[in-house]
């Protein structure tokens, strides 16, 4: 088992250090807010992520798991130091390095030598020589080690990889690396750094591709009058494509696709490469936003002026409290501009967020309201008193943008239902 330093205590640190911890590995997570440390030393989980705060709990309580401030504290006594800080969009749409370049110049005096620098944070191409000259060091390799955890599933996806990517152009420091996932069941891909951290944006530009055009596929099929649920089967069937990543939305967002997708965009252009397709793929999504805004209008059938409208669910998807870049944010901030008066519920969100009004159930934000948005697949929406709720509303109005309720159900009890990309 080795001793693992891992720097930063967000989504993909902690989940690093807690799945690291709970494999029998020797895990110090060091983090700059010391708050943060505080409450985590007391085994206080500070997200929504499953699982996470039993393995964070676990691992304190058998030694495995320790909190400290500051990354030199972690490194000092290290084999490992993975760095999971976060890499922001800069103001020209490229990946703000400054939280990276920092980390490694704490950590770089102190490491011992024969150290792995290991970076998991979603880096440009080329990062691994910043963090290298950031350092100092000429006797510590750095690798790039890119993450694929889905929040909501950050835990399950890190102890059943699809795939383990290591960028390295040393074996023997590859197959160190590759040592700490022994016991995991997933394929092993060495490469070298620069293909490492291209298959990280490649990937997640990919699945944005997806999604923006299901989503456009949904328009297509609102306007010939065919059901996208149906479409989806169909050519999910096929092999080549797949029936995953191919539900119609309210647009895509989350923490990694809107920085990785513009980031991609500005690695290309600086390499000469005007990735007009990703672009468009980035625009489309915008216009989702837009579009599903209208989608209240077209179904009440006129402005929504002065209407009010329930809005349920507000985190970028479900089981998360996570609301960077949430499309559901970006939609009920369309309608507010265009004068609905909202009344917002998400079962993970305790706090109003961007002015909106937050109340405290489902049926709640429906009283009085003429229409409800569903923006969010959180389970609890489906099995709603839907009889109750129709009581509630001034008039029956439902736009499901994520095709999660019954709608034949819903229009036995007198709703006027649209999903989306249906006939
Ligand atoms: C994503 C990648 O999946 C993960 O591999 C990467 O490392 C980080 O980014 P995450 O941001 O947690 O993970 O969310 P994900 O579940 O991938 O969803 C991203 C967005 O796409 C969300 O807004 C979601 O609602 C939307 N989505 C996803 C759809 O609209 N339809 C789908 O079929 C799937």
């Amino acid at each position: 088992m080795s001793k693992i330093a891992v720097i930063g205590t967000g989504y993909v640190g902690l989940t690093t250090g807690a799945c690291f911890a709970h494999m029998g590995h020797e895990v110090v997570c060091a983090d700059i807010d010391e708050a943060k440390v505080a409450s985590l030393q007391r085994g206080e989980v500070p997200i929504l992520e499953p699982g996470l705060d039993d393995l964070v709990r676990q691992g304190v309580e058998g030694d495995r798991l320790r909190f400290v401030l500051g990354g030199a504290a972690a490194a000092a006594d290290c084999e490992f130091a993975y760095l999971c800080v976060p890499t922001p969009q800069g103001e020209d749409g490229s990946a703000d390095l400054s939280y990276l370049e920092a980390a490694a110049r704490e950590i770089g005096p102190v490491l011992p030598s024969e150290a792995v620098v290991v970076n998991k944070s979603t880096v440009p191409v080329g990062s691994t020589k910043v963090v290298e000259r950031a350092m100092g060091r000429h006797d510590v390799k750095v690798v790039s080690n890119p993450e694929f955890l889905r929040e909501g599933s950050a835990v399950h996806d890190f102890l059943n990889p699809d795939r383990v990517v290591i960028g390295t152009d040393d074996r023997a420091t590859a197959v160190k690396v590759s040592g700490l996932f022994l016991g995991l069941n997933a394929p092993l891909i060495v490469t070298d750094p620069a293909s490492a951290e291209t298959i990280k944006y490649a990937a997640n530009s990919f699945l944005a591709t997806k999604l923006s055009f299901i989503n456009a596929m949904a328009a297509v099929c609102e306007a010939v009058g065919a059901d996208i649920d149906d479409v989806v089967l169909g050519m999910g069937s096929d092999p080549r494509i797949g029936p995953q990543f191919l539900r119609p939305g309210p647009g895509w967002g989350g923490s990694c696709f809107p920085k990785d997708t513009r980031a991609l965009v500005h690695i290309a252009e600086d390499a000469g490469y005007d990735f007009a397709m990703l672009k468009a793929v980035i625009e489309a999504n915008t216009e989702q936003f837009e579009l599903t805004a209208d989608r209240v209008e077209r179904h009440l059938g006129r402005s929504v002026e002065g209407v009010k409208v329930g809005v349920w669910g507000l985190t970028f998807k479900a089981n998360t409290d996570d609301l960077r870049e949430s499309p559901a944010l970006e939609v009920a901030g369309r309608l507010q501009q265009r004068g609905a008066v909202l009344s917002c519920y998400d079962p993970a969100v305790k706090r109003s967020v961007n002015g909106l009004e937050l109340v405290d159930s489902a049926l709640e934000a429906a009283t009085g309201a003429e229409c409800v948005i569903l923006l969010t697949e959180w389970d609890e929406f489906r099995w709603l008193d839907f009889d109750r709720v129709a009581e509630v509303m001034a008039a029956p109005n439902i736009i499901d943008t994520r095709n999660i309720l019954d709608a034949n159900d819903l229009r036995r009890r007198g709703f006027a239902i649209r999903g989306l990309g249906k006939p």
